[in-house]
């Protein structure tokens, strides 16, 4: 079996990672940076986003302590507020250096002044755009500004199975045993079904979120938690995972779409209504910041909406907005609702909520660090105490930014010291064999999404809860000894990971006896005093 050695190890090759292996290569140009991702370089949650990138631009209407106000009222008493002030005052900085590797934000009619749009929860606009397809410009610039860099290695149609760590090397290892180390991991070369250990330094995971748990997502069928159901199982913390954040609208398809098309809050921010299928707005009832409130509330409010009216979804009512004006802003969702038969100048835009944010993930500090050493998180699937119970808008591609770039600078202070373990043995397949029923594993990601989005979705209760792990709990055995016996495949190890995703996911809303952000419950819907972090 290959054995591969580089020193340092990058999974994913979205925002987070791209960014961290491009600031590492200028700081460390002797040393090699391999990135792995699982299809190919630019898929992956980034490429999506549309509203864009969040950060204090106007000084002269906008200040750093309303953003931090901003994300720590989102964040409904959770967000670390240390770290909210880091990201909110660090990511102009970040963001300049993007567009100085040659990303473009629109910029306001025949003026040099970038154009900045309004989303839910934020007090003003400032959020820097490319119309409604800012990620992939992100992705784009990123994949260019990489290519630049001999000591980065992109392998594409690598799967990351495993993290490497003393486990791996003969010694016990549970959740509190102190000092775990991680040398790299294992990963299946798709491209010839064979499994390699690949050693480094240290490793850094960017390997995004899971909303694949749920049956309707905005995510990519990538988003399959990989990064945070390795780091459980390899024993380290992973925290407030209960907070599944649900975008309001995505755009009702009755036949069924996966991923679901996102319509993004940028378009809220543009001036569209929230609507009932008679026309009526409805938001008045829930909040006095409208259309514009917070996700959490405007999610649960259409989900309310539709079950007190039994229909299938809600509407955006785009019809008094400039045409012209909408489709230089919008000429992504403009030609989606065209395909789908719907004219947004014309009728109102079918909408429902649909899973689209991890906010929970690896526990890691200011710095990046998980904790196990020479582990480092960033971009989704890490969890900094930003984000709280509810994230806000345009917040997380800034976040990715101003991690990649603090973990930079930690590893380059540090990567002296490490070593690369080399007495790691082979990954052992010892007794499996080619699954003979891939149904197997197809159903069982069926029932799995299922399950998270009848007992664990926008409103919650004990009793959903209770069934919903009793559940997975059935799904987990037989889906482990599947493992046991079946030749590795990237569908049977997303299957392992969801159903470790979604374990986590149950088991911290569980352990929340109140209704905070984004978790929501009919058991306990006040709030406690003591505010707690669920680390699990
Ligand atoms: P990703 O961009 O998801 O990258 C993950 C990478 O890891 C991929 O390359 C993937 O292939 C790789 N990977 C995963 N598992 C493995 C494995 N096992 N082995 C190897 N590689 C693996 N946020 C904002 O701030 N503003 C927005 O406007 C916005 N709009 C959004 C719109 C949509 C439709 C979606 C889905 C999200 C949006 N978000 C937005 C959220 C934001 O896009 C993501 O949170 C962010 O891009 C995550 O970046 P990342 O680098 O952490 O992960
Ligand atoms: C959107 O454009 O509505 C998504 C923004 C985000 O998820 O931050």
């Amino acid at each position: 079996m290959t054995q591969i050695k580089t020193d340092i190890l990058v999974l994913g090759s979205g925002i987070a990672g791209l960014t961290f292996a491009i600031k590492t290569a200028k700081q460390l140009p002797d040393r090699q940076i391999m990135v792995l991702t699982k299809t190919n370089e630019g898929e992956s949650n980034t490429r999506y986003a549309q509203g864009g990138v969040a950060a204090v631009w106007n000084v002269e209407k906008d200040n750093f302590d309303k953003h931090i106000a901003d994300t720590l009222d989102a964040g409904d008493g959770l967000c670390k507020e240390d770290i909210v002030r880091i990201v909110v005052e660090e990511g102009p900085e970040r963001v300049r250096e993007i567009i100085e590797w040659g990303a473009r934000f629109d910029k306001e009619k025949e003026l040099d002044v970038y154009d900045l749009a309004r989303e839910g929860g934020h007090s003003e606009n400032r959020i820097l755009h490319f119309k409604d397809f800012t990620g992939w410009e992100i992705q784009r610039t990123l994949m260019e500004e990489a290519m630049k860099f001999d000591n980065i290695k992109v392998l594409e149609h690598y799967f990351a199975l495993d993290f490497i760590t003393q486990h791996h090397l003969g010694r016990m290892v549970i959740r509190v045993t102190p000092n775990i180390e991680c040398y790299g991991c294992y990963a299946l070369n798709k491209q010839n079904n064979s499994i390699e250990t690949i050693l480094s330094r240290v490793t850094i995971c960017c390997t995004g979120g899971g909303g694949q748990v749920y049956k309707s997502t905005t995510n990519p069928i990538i988003a399959t938690g990989d990064g945070v159901a390795m780091a459980y199982r390899a024993k380290g913390r992973v925290e407030n995972m209960e907070f599944m954040q649900f975008h309001p609208t995505a755009l009702y398809n009755p036949a069924g779409e996966n991923p679901s098309f996102l319509v993004s809050e940028a378009v809220r921010g543009h001036g569209a209504i929230l609507k009932n299928e008679v026309g009526e707005a409805f938001m008045q009832e829930y909040d006095p910041r409208l259309s514009l409130a917070p996700r959490d509330i405007v999610a649960r409010a259409i989900d309310a909406e539709m079950k007190k009216r039994g229909t299938d979804c809600m509407y955006l009512d785009c019809r008094h907005l400039d045409h012209d004006d909408f489709l230089a802003h919008f000429p992504t969702i403009y030609d989606k609702c065209l395909e789908m038969g719907v004219n947004p100048m014309k009728s109102m835009i079918p909408v429902v909520p649909a899973c689209h944010y991890m906010c929970g993930g690896i526990l890691v500090d200011a710095v990046g660090r998980s904790s196990i050493h020479r582990l480092y998180a960033a971009g989704e699937s890490s969890s900094t105490g930003l984000h709280g119970a509810n994230r806000l808008a345009s917040n997380s591609l800034l976040e990715a930014l101003v991690f990649a770039h603090r973990i930079s600078d930690d590893v380059f202070k540090h990567i002296g010291a490490w070593t690369i373990e080399d007495r790691i043995p082979d990954w052992n397949a010892e007794g499996t064999t080619d699954p003979q029923e891939m149904v197997l594993i197809t159903q069982g990601i069926k029932e799995l999404k299922e399950i998270m989005s009848y007992y664990v979705g926008i409103v919650r209760s004990n009793l959903r809860l209770k069934r919903a792990l009793d559940r997975l709990y059935l799904l987990y055995q037989e889906t482990e000894e599947l493992y046991r016996t079946s030749t590795i495949s990237p569908q049977l190890m997303e299957l392992r990971n969801l159903i470790t995703i979604a374990y986590l996911i149950t088991r911290s809303a569980t352990h929340r006896r109140e209704s905070r952000g984004l978790h929501f419950t009919t058991d306990y819907p006040g709030q406690l005093e003591f505010k707690e972090f669920s680390i699990l």
